[in-house]
């Protein structure tokens, strides 16, 4: 029970990456609002399965991360509880491809707007909050794809660069308040997003991973619950490299 009765805010809980960190915080003990972008049945039963499952408060609230309004709903509606955030999963992010010379800027915006610009607008928000907390912790989902400099990935790996830095640099600013930031930086995940490559791009990226395989989702999991747990409580500003030795 490394993070009972912890509060945690984890984005794009429905699905992937998410769903599985929702499970494994529940499994440690955190209170989590879920949160994904649309309001489905499906979701609706999969929390309360889970949160009686495990005994522990979840609530699923729902925001569409290309919209500030629906965001600053999302978080007042979070904030209205007067309850603690201790934990930020800044996870939901989407996956695009494209040379540099065949990517309309439009695309890269579109990217940017989902992986970067929300990202860095829920940390603002929820930052605001664990200031006054005087503790707190942030663990933004980013990737090697942000490292590496794969050809044909430019929106997304540089949407993810500019999460890194961005994390390292809230380290910093944020340290004085007892706030952790972190980063982690899966390989390529067995997930609809991982799919998102070919066949034959997936065969290589298999041969180029030393461990010869994807990552599963609940590996990554454990590594968001490690870091968000007091065993992690003296690192902060550190991208955690989740990706069987690829880079
Ligand atoms: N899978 C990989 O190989 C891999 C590798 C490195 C890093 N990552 C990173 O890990 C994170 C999760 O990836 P994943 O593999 O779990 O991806 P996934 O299976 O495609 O799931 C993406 C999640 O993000 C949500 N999302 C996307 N756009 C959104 C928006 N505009 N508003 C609200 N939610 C939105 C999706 O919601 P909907 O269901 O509504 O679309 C879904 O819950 C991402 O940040 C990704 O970049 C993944």
């Amino acid at each position: 029970m490394q993070l009972k009765g912890k509060y945690a805010i984890i984005t794009g809980a429905n699905r992937g990456i998410g769903r599985a960190i929702t499970e494994k915080f529940a499994a440690e003990g955190a209170c989590i609002w879920a949160c994904a972008r649309k309001c489905t049945q499906e979701f609706e039963e999969d929390m309360k399965l889970l949160s009686k499952q495990y005994g522990v408060f979840i609530q699923p609230v729902y925001f569409d991360l290309k919209s500030e309004q629906e965001i600053v709903s999302g978080i007042k509606q979070i904030l209205a509880k007067k309850k603690p955030i201790d934990i930020l999963v800044n996870n939901a992010g989407i996956a695009a491809s494209g040379l540099l010379t065949m990517t309309p800027v439009s695309v890269l915006k579109d990217v940017f707007e989902v992986n970067f610009f929300a990202q860095v607008f829920l940390m603002q928000l929820v930052a605001k909050k664990m200031i006054r907390q005087k503790n707190g912790c942030i663990i933004n989902m980013v990737s090697v794809g942000g490292i590496e400099h794969r050809q044909g990935y430019l929106a997304y790996g540089s949407s993810k660069a500019a999460l890194i830095w961005t994390t390292r640099m809230a380290a910093k600013e944020l340290g004085i308040y007892g706030i952790r930031v972190n980063g982690i930086a899966p390989a390529t995940v067995d997930t609809d997003m991982g799919h998102y490559r070919n066949e034959e791009e997936l065969k290589k990226v298999i041969e180029d991973t030393p461990l010869g395989r994807l990552a599963k989702s609940a590996e990554i999991a454990e590594a968001a619950v490690f870091l968000a747990s007091p065993k992690a409580s003296f690192i902060t500003g550190d991208i955690l490299k989740v990706d069987g030795g690829r880079t």
